[in-house]
């Protein structure tokens, strides 16, 4: 009978998967094509969503942390020795400065091309955002009673002595510069961030502590990542810092994301695959909910915190462009002296 071959098939699956959850046990040595290593910039709450994982499709998840630029870096070094299947990053531009170094193979996927919108992803399949990260003004609400609506907005001498903001090294820093390039063009572009270099901002290398500058009364008006102030809230609702969502009669709020693809030297590309698959579909709720960070995938809901913010419109058309102008971002922010 026809059905005969499909029915052995089953019973041979039913008889394997003992086997397989025997050898995922506890404290033994996982198959090496069982496991998938995964280089990443980002690093909020990844060890229980990686766990979410292995525990839906027995893969483990071997990870090692470092900024976007060091793990690039490494990836180079390494060439096609690397141990890593999977570098994600915190930032767009440093994934697309990963394909275009040439460290991401094309990922043939019809679960991530339904899931990520066609903005966040890019446009030869090499790499997808699994979450969106918005860089917004954010201001203190016992001290500002009317907050910048714009990027050009922080450039008002009114906020002469009132703006802390992340250096120039960071590339948070350069994505936003590298949107307002590809938005405004390069001549307005240098004289916003002119404009808030003529504001003479404190320089604070970490959105947290400028977060914390605000509420402290150190400055007034910043330009953070919504998550920090997501969790700064989670601890304490009365938090006096507030966000003024920019640029909304216009081209949306900066929009970056965490992103990650596949290494063209994957040792386990099938793995690979499976784990960009799970993040974007099955773990995509708890992937960008465990930094309280907006789906990627608009379909999925966001965590309750950030429904508090409030609805806003955002520029994901930039988001493919900001590899390619973070070179101009980079050389606009030295010639205005941003520091
Ligand atoms: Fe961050």
């Amino acid at each position: 009978m026809s059905t005969t071959p499909r029915t052995v098939r089953r019973a041979a699956a039913l008889l394997v998967v003992p086997v397989l959850l025997a050898a995922c046990a506890p404290d033994e040595p996982v198959d090496a094509g069982a496991t998938v290593t995964v280089y990443t910039g980002r690093h909020y709450g990844i060890e229980s969503v990686f766990a979410a994982f292995t525990a839906d499709t027995g893969i483990a998840v071997r990870f090692t942390t470092g900024s976007d630029p060091e793990l690039r870096e490494r990836l180079l070094a390494e060439g096609a020795n690397t141990p890593a299947d999977v570098v994600m990053t915190a930032d767009a531009a440093n994934i697309a400065l990963a394909a275009a170094a040439g460290l991401l193979a094309p990922v043939e996927s019809a679960a991530l091309r339904a899931a990520i919108p066609a903005d966040l992803r890019a446009a030869d399949d090499t790499w997808f955002a699994l979450s969106r990260r918005l860089r917004v003004v954010q201001y203190a609400t016992e001290r500002v009673a009317t907050p910048p609506s714009s990027y050009a907005g922080l450039g008002d001498p009114v906020w002469a002595g009132r703006l802390c903001l992340r250096p120039s090294t960071h590339p948070y820093t350069q994505s936003l510069v590298a949107a307002l390039i590809r938005n405004e063009g390069r001549d307005t572009a240098r004289a916003i961030v002119a404009s808030w270099v003529a504001n003479d901002p404190v320089y604070i290398n970490s959105d947290t502590d400028m977060l914390r500058a605000v509420a402290a009364g150190d400055c007034d008006v910043t330009l953070a990542n919504t998550y920090y102030l997501g969790r700064l809230r989670t601890e304490d609702p009365a938090f006096p810092v507030a966000i003024s969502w920019p640029e909304q009669d216009g081209v949306g709020a900066h929009v970056n994301v965490s992103a990650a693809g596949v290494l063209a030297a994957a040792p386990n590309p099938g793995g690979a695959v499976a784990l960009l698959e799970w993040l974007a579909t099955d773990g995509q709720a708890a992937f960008s909910a465990a930094n309280l960070e907006y789906p990627a995938d608009p379909d999925v809901a966001p965590a309750e915190v950030l429904i508090g913010f409030g609805a806003f419109t955002s520029d994901t058309a930039s988001v493919r462009e900001l590899g390619a102008l973070n070179g101009a971002a980079v050389d606009l922010l030295a010639e205005v002296g941003y520091e």
